[in-house]
């Protein structure tokens, strides 16, 4: 006998409706016996949202200590840095917590987490590492040092690189736009790859997230990469100055990311408000090469960042309203690129966090998200909610769907905003 029987369900990439069933929190072969009968309607059904970039300390901070009134990456941090002082465990845990209740309603089951190590108390990641452990088996964390002032630009910044990683870290980041010069800009990636190397551990580096073309440290990823034979377990975020790259450059550039076996990830909605700064018109989108890195076969995710900081004000912890905003920066309006679009918040994150078991098939956790949506396209046209999310066979998260009706003609009718 099943656990858990879903019938009607529009799996994801899968033609005509199917039925799903669960027993001991795996998914296993059908059987018509169930203690537990879900009927999804023709409901869109994908695995779990994974989360590939978060700055989940810096969550629900927005106009702390004050607001950032011009809206720039540069105050931003200025912001950041005046609200890191404040930092209590007790404040960083209570904010996570409220955004990964936010994030798992919105289907994500994986995140992963950049946390501030420019503080020499290391609060943050202290207060993030003890959440890592609560939220197992709801809601799974990797949590990245990231130095945001600087690793060799910040007083002590490699040794609190180091304790960082000492206290459980799982991934090593890097700001290499940032340090003080080109040559600290190099070292310190070769330093995050050599702490990484040293303890087993995957890279995920803040990288040329300017709109400044001479910012060129992926090929120094890159590079580090292939020497250290590190493929497939190192990821470049943000890239936005690769947007400005001169065409030739690009081209060898993106070749060498692909040889290299690099992930990329986009974060489409802070980067539309945090760049394009300095342009006086025409003002550039600031946005990293989707496209060419795709046709040239490389995995690229697309990421948060932000939920209502100093960087970025909005936002509610939902990857399928990153994605949405996504489809107008990156012109990825064509009919395959919408039905492929959700891969960037699913499987193709998933590749970069190196999950294992992902994904609706026997054997795998039972784990699944049900929109309250009949197709891809709709969802993501809609930001529908998600109907159901499941783990391992439990419905962990629930939102009923809304109805809508109209007064036309004198007659109350109910309006879904589906076609047909
Ligand atoms: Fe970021």
């Amino acid at each position: 006998m099943l656990d858990l029987l879903v019938r009607n369900a529009q799996v994801r990439g899968t033609a005509g409706l199917t039925d799903l069933g669960v027993r001991d929190g795996l998914f296993v072969p059908i059987e018509q016996d169930a203690r537990e009968t879900i009927d999804v309607a023709g409901r869109l059904v994908t695995p779990p949202l994974v989360e590939p970039h978060i700055h989940l300390d810096a969550v629900l901070t927005v106009g702390q200590p004050r607001p950032n009134v011009s809206g720039s990456l540069f105050e931003g941090i200025a912001v950041w840095s005046e609200r890191v002082k404040d930092l209590t465990v007790e404040d960083v845990k209570t904010r996570v917590r409220q955004v990964l209740r936010w994030q798992l309603a919105n289907g994500v089951q994986h995140v992963r987490s950049h946390v501030d190590i420019c503080d020499p108390s290391l609060t943050a990641v202290r207060a993030l590492v003890e959440v890592r452990e609560e939220a197992r088996g709801q809601v799974d964390l990797q949590l990245v040092a990231f130095p945001q002032l600087g690793i060799l630009s910040f007083d002590g910044g490699r040794e609190l690189m180091r304790e960082a990683v000492e206290l459980g870290a799982d991934v090593v980041g890097g700001i290499p736009h940032y340090e003080l010069t080109r040559e600290d800009g190099v070292e310190s990636v070769q330093f995050s790859f050599a702490l990484a190397e040293e303890f087993g551990l995957r890279v995920d580096i803040h990288c040329d997230e300017t709109d400044d073309d001479h910012s060129r440290f992926v090929e120094v990823m890159a590079a580090e990469t292939i020497r250290r034979n590190m493929s497939g377990r190192v990821t470049a975020s943000h890239t936005t100055a690769m947007h400005s790259y001169n065409a030739a450059y690009a081209y060898r550039l993106v070749n060498n990311i692909k040889r290299a076996g690099l992930h990329m990830v986009t974060n489409p909605l802070d980067n539309a408000v945090l760049q394009g700064r300095f342009d006086t018109g025409p003002i550039r989108r600031g946005h990293t090469r989707v496209k060419q890195l795709q046709e040239a076969g490389v995995n690229v995710c697309i990421g948060h960042d932000s939920v209502m900081d100093p960087w970025y004000p909005l936002g509610f912890g939902d990857p399928v309203q990153a994605a949405f905003v996504f489809v107008h920066l990156g012109h990825y309006s064509g009919d395959d690129e919408l039905r492929r679009l959700l891969d960037m918040v699913t499987v193709n994150p998933a590749l970069a966090l190196g999950l294992p078991n992902y994904g609706i098939a026997e054997g795998n956790p039972a784990d699944f998200v049900v929109f309250d949506a009949p197709t891809d396209v709709d969802a993501i046209r809609l930001g529908s909610r998600r109907h159901l999310v499941v783990r391992a066979g439990r419905v962990v998260a629930r939102t009923e769907p809304a109805q809508t009706t109209v007064t036309w003609d004198g007659d109350e009718q109910p309006v879904t905003f589906l076609r047909g």
